[in-house]
């Protein structure tokens, strides 16, 4: 086993650092304040290329592995989750499952826009009645010959307003249960189309977040990814993958919590020294650094398995499950290290509390990761 990063690696985990570091800490406290979508920023993670940078370079993108993915998500994820989950839906979720499953023509044109960063992607699975139980979809594609004419509603959908292209899940015969699933791919302009309200949520709260109702949207024939029945293993698929981008998310929001828990506590005097040398803290950052150190691990043999071709859904769901569990806990205790100050906006832990708890919830809530790891052990 090496555990050592290759050039390569590092400089873009550096690059995603100085990004993070200089640019979006900038204005991440206003944006979460007041729900405003990052659009100067998707741009540069345009022009940096981490919106195409798991795709091949043969399709126009960076041509990188997941791990290089993974440092970039910890670093971007350190300062702000609601610019690294833009970046990640569009590589795991649509840029993935287009280049591993989309035929020629669909790459051609739906997937090089993708990875140049000129277009968004976003991934339309969850309904109002079909969250965790993904196989009951009650949105349709009814086969009219030429094209599918789609009916039915999406929701809690990143980049819901913000996409160009949507990859929608949906039944074409519910008589087959998963079988008879489909993914599409639906130009976000098609008519038909209407954009529920910005989701006002808890945190996460610069990204956009939306329904979205598709009332006899005519979608080409060509338009339909794979094999007819494919949809339900395409959505399988292609979230083994995104959940390695959401691990590294919150494994990225528990270090960076620790990290400022670790300035703060040199800082801080209390009862005559830094908060740093009384045991109650000293402890608690050690054992936030058993947890990060143990998450990262998990989240990088994932992605490497994910870069050997090896399977990976296993690993991807420990990796995500124990990740997210442990972002909730260390950004509770840098909060609770911090004190008064860790529980004011400014001083930015209370934001990555509010975080880590989407990771525990989204790409599969930490008991649908449960279901994955004990169905794979029981099985
Ligand atoms: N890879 C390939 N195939 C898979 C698979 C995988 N990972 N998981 C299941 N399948 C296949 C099974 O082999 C089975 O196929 P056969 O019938 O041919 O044998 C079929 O799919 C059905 O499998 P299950 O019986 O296991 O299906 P299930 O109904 O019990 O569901 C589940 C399994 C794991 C609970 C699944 O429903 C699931 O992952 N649910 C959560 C969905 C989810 O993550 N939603 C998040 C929304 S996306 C999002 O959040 C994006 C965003 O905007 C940030």
């Amino acid at each position: 086993m090496d555990f050592n990063f290759t050039e390569e690696q590092i400089m873009i985990r550096d690059a995603a650092r100085d990004f993070a570091q200089r640019e979006l800490i900038e204005d991440v406290i206003e944006r979460d304040a007041k729900a405003l979508y990052p659009t100067k920023h998707v741009k540069r993670l345009a022009e940096l290329g981490f919106l195409g940078m798991m795709t091949s370079e043969k399709y126009d993108g960076g041509g990188m592995d997941t791990i290089s993915y993974v440092l970039a998500m910890e670093e971007i994820s350190k300062v702000d989750s609601s610019v690294s989950v833009i970046m990640s839906v569009c590589n795991s979720l649509v840029n993935w499952g287009l280049e591993t499953f989309a035929n020629e023509e669909q790459k051609e044109k739906y997937l090089k826009p993708l990875a140049r960063g000129e277009k968004i992607g976003a991934f339309l699975l969850s309904e109002p009645e079909a969250g965790s139980d993904a196989t009951k979809q009650h949105t349709l594609a009814v086969d009219k010959g030429d094209y599918y004419l789609l009916n039915g509603t999406k929701n809690w959908i990143t980049n819901g307003d913000s996409a160009h292209t949507y990859l929608v899940i949906a039944h074409t015969h519910p008589d087959k249960g998963h079988r008879g699933i489909n993914a599409f791919i639906v130009d976000k302009d098609t008519p038909g189309i209407t954009v529920g309200p910005h989701e006002d949520k808890m945190g996460m709260r610069s990204s956009d977040t939306h329904s979205v109702m598709f009332n006899d949207v005519k979608v080409p024939k060509e338009n339909r990814i794979g094999e007819d029945g494919f949809g339900f293993k395409f959505a399988m698929k292609t979230l083994d993958g995104g959940r390695i981008g959401i691990a590294a998310q919150a494994l990225g929001i528990a270090s960076g919590a620790m990290e400022r828990a670790i300035a703060y506590s040199k800082e801080r005097k209390a009862f005559g020294k830094p908060i740093a040398e009384h045991q109650s803290v000293a402890f608690k950052i050690a054992d936030m650094a058993v947890k990060i150190e143990n998450a990262r691990n998990l989240i990088l043999k994932a992605a490497w398995l994910k870069d050997q071709h090896e399977p990976y859904g296993y690993a991807s769901a420990l990796a995500k499950y124990y990740a997210a569990e442990i972002a909730m806990e260390v950004t509770t205790e840098a909060v609770q290290i911090l004190g008064g100050y860790g529980y004011t906006k400014e001083y930015h832990v209370e934001r990555l509390m509010r975080e880590a708890k989407l990771t525990q919830i989204y790409e599969g809530t930490s008991e649908i990761q449960q279901i994955v790891i004990s169905r794979t052990l029981l099985r």
